[in-house]
């Protein structure tokens, strides 16, 4: 029987009937492929859809209707790989609460500050601003503007949690700061607020498959078994942060949150292996508080950041033991005992006391680097110490080998 090819070869010739077999198959290849991508685009829809009404559902029961728990709750969960065995050693803290105003920010450059410019520790410290305010980018960077991003361009901090930094150009590009080299800082600015909203929709609606990077990518996914595993947009400061290239160059992450559950902030909660929140003590903060270690909880026992050991809540602000502050705290620490998390109110002498010379201008710099020495400067000075010589003994960080100044061990702190 004569096929096709035959036919046409007789017709036209062997080598047009060769060209035409193969403009054909190019033809039906990148039709296929077309065809292919949007069935595929109608199957994210369907599932994206249902993934996104489902992570934001309700609960109807016959004691009325509740609110879900929250769009971060939402499975499936799709870690990195080697997620646990990350956390083996990792030093990340996150500093967060979700009222604002209580000493987030502070805390943050003052602890990073102590540790970086201490002889007793000397080490080498990132901070990460995720608050699209960019408080702590000017309070670290307040001598000039180099913390703005150039024209047309994303800030660091919106690059980050995008995936587009990778760990290599994270270590470059963080900003040393002018008081302490050791010190760095990846900053934010107003089009985070921007990013973490396109990145959550983008998570919900477009179910992104990693095999869609390459062809290489996807037989090497294939040969893993990894071919269906979905971008997880919660995992991608995590896949950063426990890189080689990061643990190398810093000895310690600490990481500033807005006051607000961002795609940012569950990132921070996903990739840290620690996380402290500062609270101011009165009625309301306090509510705040168990509140947000609620919410913490929750992501924990749904899998999504197990790993992160809270640190426990410390008081800023402190007008040292007012009737009201010393209910606040004794307030938190019952609800904490009673929920059974394992953690608490940070003793007393580790809160941070109010005081002006722990407020700055955008000009001034961190307090720690430029506050006087009077009294109160003091005060704080020894606050900022004991509070990150806790969190340092805590979170495993070892003293330079090099001091042989003796500081505050963490024995004394608990035992006053
Ligand atoms: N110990 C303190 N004594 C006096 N003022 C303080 C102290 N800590 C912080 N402040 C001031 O309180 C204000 C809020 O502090 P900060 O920005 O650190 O809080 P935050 O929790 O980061 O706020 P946000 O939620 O807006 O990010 C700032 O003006 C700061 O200077
Ligand atoms: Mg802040």
């Amino acid at each position: 029987m004569t096929s096709l090819f035959d036919l046409v070869t007789q017709q036209v010739g062997k080598g047009i009937a060769l060209a035409l077999v193969a403009l054909l198959s190019a033809a039906v290849y990148v039709i296929g492929r077309v065809v292919w991508r949007e069935i595929r685009r109608f199957g994210c829809f369907l599932y994206s859809r249902h993934r996104t009404l489902s992570a934001v559902a309700r609960t109807t029961t016959k004691d009325g209707t509740r609110e879900g728990n929250g769009v971060w709750i939402a499975q499936p969960i799709e870690q990195p790989d080697d997620y646990k065995s990350n956390f083996h050693g990792a030093k990340v803290l996150a500093i967060a609460n979700l009222k604002g105003g209580v000493g987030k920010t502070t805390l943050a450059a003052n602890i990073g500050a102590f540790l970086s410019h201490d002889q007793r520790w000397n080490k080498r410290v990132l901070l990460i601003d995720l608050d699209f305010q960019g408080s702590l980018s000017s309070m670290v960077l307040p001598e000039d503007e180099r913390w703005l991003p150039p024209a047309g361009q994303d800030s660091l901090a919106s690059r980050m949690i995008s995936g587009d930094l990778d760990a290599g150009l994270l270590v470059s590009c963080a900003k040393p700061t002018q008081h302490q080299p050791r010190l760095k800082i990846i900053t934010a600015h107003y089009d985070l607020a921007q990013a973490d909203n396109r990145l959550l929709i983008e998570w919900l609606l477009k179910c992104r498959n990693r095999a869609e990077k390459s062809v290489r990518r996807a037989l090497g996914d294939l040969l893993y078994g990894k071919l269906f595993k979905r971008y997880d947009v919660r995992y991608n400061l995590a896949d950063v942060l426990h890189s080689d290239a990061v643990r190398e160059a810093f000895d310690l992450v600490i990481i500033d949150c807005p006051p607000r559950l961002t795609t940012g902030t569950i990132q921070a909660l996903c990739a840290s292996s620690h996380l402290l929140v500062p609270t101011i003590l009165d009625r309301p903060s306090a509510e705040a508080v168990l509140r947000f270690c609620e919410q913490v909880e929750g992501l924990k026992s749904a899998n999504i950041c197990p790993h992160l050991k809270v640190l426990g809540a410390v008081g800023s602000k402190y007008r040292d033991g007012l009737n009201a502050e010393n209910g606040a705290s004794a307030r938190i620490a019952d609800r904490l005992r009673e929920m059974k998390v394992g953690y608490g109110m940070l003793p007393n002498i580790l809160f941070f006391p109010q005081t002006v010379e722990l407020v700055r201008d955008a000009t001034d710099g961190i307090a720690y680097f430029v506050m006087a020495n009077n009294d109160s400067g003091k005060k704080a000075r020894t606050a900022i110490e004991a509070l990150s010589t806790y969190i340092a003994q805590h979170i495993g960080l070892p003293p330079d080998p090099a001091s042989h100044t003796p500081f505050v061990s963490t024995q004394q702190v608990n035992a006053k």
